[in-house]
């Protein structure tokens, strides 16, 4: 497994893999990778000829107060993990080389980044936008993996790719959960040992909306539960939305009752801030009971 740091050399490297007819998959990371990341390769690999991870913790897409400094890094211990999952190349530049100080052009999707992370996460999707196509030029990829626990930004990856023209095919993949029910993330590091138990709260709720949206209760019934349930174990909730799982716009209140809605979350136990979603009358749920 080759580690590339210079953009001109991925550039160069990717357009000989691609000369002599190889499809490239192209798995986005900040590093810190857990199992949800691995099977994100896992799938590069099935479909792809060549398969690149990068691993870079984008400053655009962090706000003045959260936790860049502090992202996890470890690029050792994560080549370890990608070598066995057959990744063929770790692009790993710096923010210097990303940014340099005359790099003054930024992408923003509109509409659908206007509510849940969006909302409180001020100008998070135009880092993510930004990078994605930054690193999406670089690599020249035909097909990227991205994990549905950022529904939010895989859908804003869709609409910036589709409205852009951007030829690379973009999948989805389930969210990967640890035996209870957490969803997998590299902010769960931040966990205390009592936090963590706390923290479940999420994917049972989730799991409770199920039987509700199968039972058609009511979708305020729905999001009402969801507070309920996490208002004790977490100290704040950025967002209970259920929305359109598409457009991720509000249902009407005149709308009839959806085939299928995604409900998402957002809450914080002390410093760390989780998020996860499922979409009801799709996704199977959180926790198997
Ligand atoms: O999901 C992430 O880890 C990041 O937002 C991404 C897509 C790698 C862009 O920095």
């Amino acid at each position: 497994m080759k580690i590339i740091h210079d953009i001109t050399e991925m550039q160069q490297f990717c357009a000989d893999v691609r000369q002599r007819g190889k499809k490239i998959g192209f798995v986005p990371t900040m590093g810190a990778l857990h199992e949800g990341h691995l099977k994100l390769v896992d799938e590069a690999r099935r479909c792809c000829d060549l398969v690149v991870v990068s691993i870079f913790v984008n400053p655009t897409q962090f706000g003045p107060q959260e936790d860049f400094e502090k992202y996890p890094r470890n690029l050792d211990a994560d080549a370890e993990k990608l070598a066995p999952r057959g990744a063929d190349v770790i692009f790993n530049p710096s923010a210097s080389d990303m940014y340099p100080k005359n790099c003054v052009t930024t992408i923003h999707v509109v509409s659908i980044t206007e509510g849940l992370c969006g909302a409180h996460r001020p100008g998070h999707f135009d880092g993510v936008a930004q990078v994605v196509t930054k690193l999406f030029n670089i690599i020249g990829p035909c097909t990227a993996v991205f994990g549905r626990k950022d529904y939010q930004q895989l859908q804003v990856i869709k609409r910036l790719t589709t409205d852009l023209n951007l030829p690379v095919k973009i999948v989805g993949m389930p969210t990967v959960r640890e035996p209870d029910g957490l969803a997998m993330s590299s902010r769960n590091a931040y966990l205390s040992p009592d936090e963590r138990p706390r923290a479940l709260a999420i994917a049972r709720a989730l799991t409770d909306a199920h039987a509700l949206f199968s039972n058609s209760a009511e979708l305020a019934t729905i999001e009402n539960h969801i507070q309920k349930a996490l208002i004790h174990s977490f100290d704040t909730i950025d967002y209970i939305t259920l929305a359109d799982a598409d457009s991720l716009a509000p249902f009407p209140a005149d709308s009839d009752y959806p085939s299928r809605a995604l409900i998402a979350v957002a809450a914080r136990i002390g410093g760390t801030r989780l998020i996860d979603n499922t979409v009801l009358g799709e996704d199977a749920p959180p926790i198997q009971r």
